[in-house]
């Protein structure tokens, strides 16, 4: 059922929950130098500064925290596995922005890590996201340490060769090839290089949340589905969007010959799935029961499919 109720409701947990991630980051990403550490460079603490605070929907963390909430389960650990999981999606747009992969020099309205910067500042200030990443997620997300070793395996897997690295690779690779894509290679490239750490926002919140076997299943359909629902709208957004509203550059899929669900299924067969995809989000969402309070979850799958930014 749709309530302008849950819309409200959605927009204000959106909001808090980004200022929340925005606070529990702007911490992890301090001055000084923490237990274990010898000292952290001023440019590139910098440097990730810029790639982290200000800017950004924070969707990834609104996830997580949003989902360990339908079981009642709200603290200050829950907020350091959502801003680790913040911190590994913006060490991915650091590289995904760099010259040798899209060569983009506009993110979040601001210039680009490396022109900001310098590209090697830019590595650098990727690979140091990408390990403090860890770092906020199996430090002190969760009491047992049981959870915060499934917490950082899941992440690890999500993230990198059979994930999101390995669909950046097939993305790359797919630029340079002369036959078009299937969709069903399509819709795998962006499982990985998206959908994964979609999945992984919902699923970790479900872990945090204590979730039952049952819901965690319904949650991971209702995960898949608005993982791909997220980048279809990023695809459709890149050819359609207001680069204004974006705060990254439009058109450049075309331009670079990139694998989207786009080019493969044209607009009208992208908006019909896109559509098909919150839809099933939100049949995944009832095997959860009318006692679960699923109705933040329901408006965030259409704010996904009907986002302008
Ligand atoms: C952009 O992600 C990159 C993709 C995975 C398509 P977002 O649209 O979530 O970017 P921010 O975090 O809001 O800037
Ligand atoms: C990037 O996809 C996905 C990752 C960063 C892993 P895109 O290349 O489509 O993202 P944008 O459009 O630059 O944000
Ligand atoms: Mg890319
Ligand atoms: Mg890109
Ligand atoms: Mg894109």
């Amino acid at each position: 059922m749709r309530s302008a109720a849950d819309v409200d409701l959605f927009q204000s947990r959106l909001a808090d929950d980004a200022a929340a991630t925005e606070a529990t980051l702007a911490a992890l990403l301090a001055d000084a130098a923490v237990a274990g550490e010898i000292v952290r460079p001023p440019r590139l603490v910098a440097a990730m500064r810029h790639a982290v605070l200000g800017g950004g929907k924070r969707l990834r963390p609104f996830l997580m925290i949003e989902t360990a909430r339908l079981f009642g389960v709200e603290n200050a650990g829950v907020l350091r596995a959502a801003a680790g999981l913040e911190l590994l999606h913006c060490y991915s747009l650091v590289h995904d922005d760099l010259p040798a992969m899209d060569d983009d020099d506009l993110r979040r309205g601001q210039p680009t890590v490396h022109k900001a910067f310098d590209e090697a500042t830019a590595i650098l200030a990727g690979d140091a996201l990408l390990t403090l990443a860890f770092d906020a997620t199996a430090a002190e997300s969760h009491d047992d340490p049981a959870v915060r070793a499934e917490l950082a395996v899941k992440l690890a897997r999500a993230a990198g060769l059979g994930g999101m690295c390995g669909g950046q690779m097939l993305d790359l690779a797919a630029e340079a090839t002369k036959s078009p894509l299937s969709h069903a290679d399509i819709a795998r490239l962006q499982a990985m290089k998206t959908g994964a750490l979609i999945l992984y926002a919902v699923e970790a919140g479900a872990i945090l949340g204590g979730a039952s076997q049952p819901a965690r299943a319904g949650l991971t359909v209702y995960g898949r589905a608005i993982g791909e629902a997220f980048q279809i709208a990023d695809d459709i957004l890149d050819a359609e969007g207001d680069e204004a509203a974006l705060g990254k550059r439009a058109g450049k899929d075309a331009d670079r010959n990139k694998a989207t669900f786009v080019s493969a299924m044209g607009m009208a067969g992208a908006r019909a799935r896109l559509a098909d995809l919150v839809r099933e989000a939100e049949t995944a969402l009832d095997a959860l029961g009318p006692q679960t309070p699923t109705g933040v979850l329901r408006a965030a799958a259409r704010f996904i499919a009907e986002r302008k930014s």
